[in-house]
C-alpha cells in the first residue's frame, strides 16, 4: 500500500486507460477522485467492491469555470497529492477534410484540457507544499503522423506543458507525461477505427499486440509511489517499441 492517505484527483476516469489507474492507485491505498464528462459511478463502485475509498464528479475539463468549481469545491477527501490527468479524445481524418471546429475541440478536451486541470492540481500542491502530477500523452507526442495531425500537435503540448512545470514547480512537486502507444479502450475500438487498421498497427509494433489499459496503470503507480522519487520532466514511453529513439 504504497500510496496509503494520498489523495488522487483521476480524469477520464470512466473507462480506459483513466478507469485502470483509478482502480491501481486505489488499490495502492490512494483515495480517488473520478473525474469525468460522464458517469464514474462504475469505477467508484468497482473501487468500493475492493475495499477502496472513491466518490466521482462529472466535468468537461476544456471547461474553466467547471474546472475551477471541480478543485475549489469538489475534493473534500484532504490535501490533493497525485493528479493523473487521462481524460482525452482521437481525431482521425486526412487534414484537407478536417474543419476548424474539428481541430479546435481536439485541442480543446486534450491540450487545454490538461492546462485547465494542471493549473488547478498545481495551485493546490504548491499551496499544500508538494505533489505528483502525470499528464497522458502519447507516443504520437515524439513524432508526426498523417491523418493525425490535430491530435499530434494536442499532444507534443501536452508533452510541453509537462516538460515546463517540472521545470516551473521543482523540487516540490514532480510532473511527467506518460507516453502510451496503440492500448486497446475505446478509442482504438470500432467507433473509431477499422479492423484493417487494428492489425496493420499490430503487425507494425515490436511486440506485436496492443498494451492493455493496467499495463498503464502499473507505470502511473510506479511513478506516483517511491520509484517515482527522482524522476521529473519525462515523457515516459509504454508502446511495445513502437517509437525507438
Ligand atoms: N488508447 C490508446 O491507444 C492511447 C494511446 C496514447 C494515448 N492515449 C491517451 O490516453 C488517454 C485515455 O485514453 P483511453 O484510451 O483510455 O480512451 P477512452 O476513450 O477509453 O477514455 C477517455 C475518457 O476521457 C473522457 N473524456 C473525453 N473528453 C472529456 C472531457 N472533455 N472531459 C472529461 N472527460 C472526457 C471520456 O468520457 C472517457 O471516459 C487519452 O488522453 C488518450 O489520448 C490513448
Amino acid at each position: 500500500m504504497t500510496l496509503a492517505g494520498k489523495t488522487a484527483v483521476v480524469t477520464g476516469a470512466a473507462r480506459g486507460i483513466g478507469r485502470a489507474c483509478a482502480l491501481a492507485l486505489a488499490d495502492e491505498g490512494a483515495r480517488v477522485v473520478a473525474v469525468d464528462r460522464d458517469d464514474c459511478a462504475d469505477t467508484v463502485a468497482e473501487i468500493a467492491a475492493m475495499g477502496g475509498t472513491a466518490s466521482a464528479a462529472q466535468c468537461d475539463v476544456a471547461d474553466e469555470d467547471a474546472v475551477t468549481d471541480l478543485f475549489a469545491t469538489g475534493l473534500e477527501d484532504g490535501p490533493l497529492d497525485i493528479l493523473l490527468h487521462a481524460a482525452g479524445v482521437i481525431h482521425e481524418k486526412p487534414l484537407l477534410e478536417t474543419s476548424a471546429a474539428e481541430f479546435d475541440r481536439v485541442i480543446a478536451v486534450n491540450l487545454r484540457g490538461s492546462f485547465l486541470v494542471g493549473r488547478e492540481a498545481i495551485r493546490q500542491m504548491h499551496a499544500n507544499g508538494g505533489g505528483r502530477i502525470i499528464l497522458v500523452a502519447s507516443d504520437m507526442a515524439y513524432y508526426g503522423r498523417e491523418t493525425f495531425s490535430p491530435y499530434v500537435a494536442s499532444k507534443h503540448g501536452v508533452l510541453g506543458l509537462a516538460r515546463s512545470w517540472a521545470k516551473e514547480f521543482a523540487p516540490a512537486i514532480t510532473v511527467n507525461a506518460i507516453c502510451p502507444g496503440p492500448i486497446d479502450t475505446d478509442m482504438l475500438g470500432p467507433e473509431h477505427m477499422s479492423p484493417e487498421w487494428r492489425q496493420r498497427e499490430m503487425d507494425a509494433l515490436l511486440l506485436r499486440r496492443f498494451g492493455r489499459p493496467e499495463e498503464v496503470a502499473r507505470l502511473a503507480v510506479f511513478l506516483c509511489g517511491p520509484g517515482g522519487d527522482y524522476i521529473t520532466g519525462q515523457g515516459l514511453g509504454i508502446n511495445g517499441g513502437s517509437v525507438l529513439v
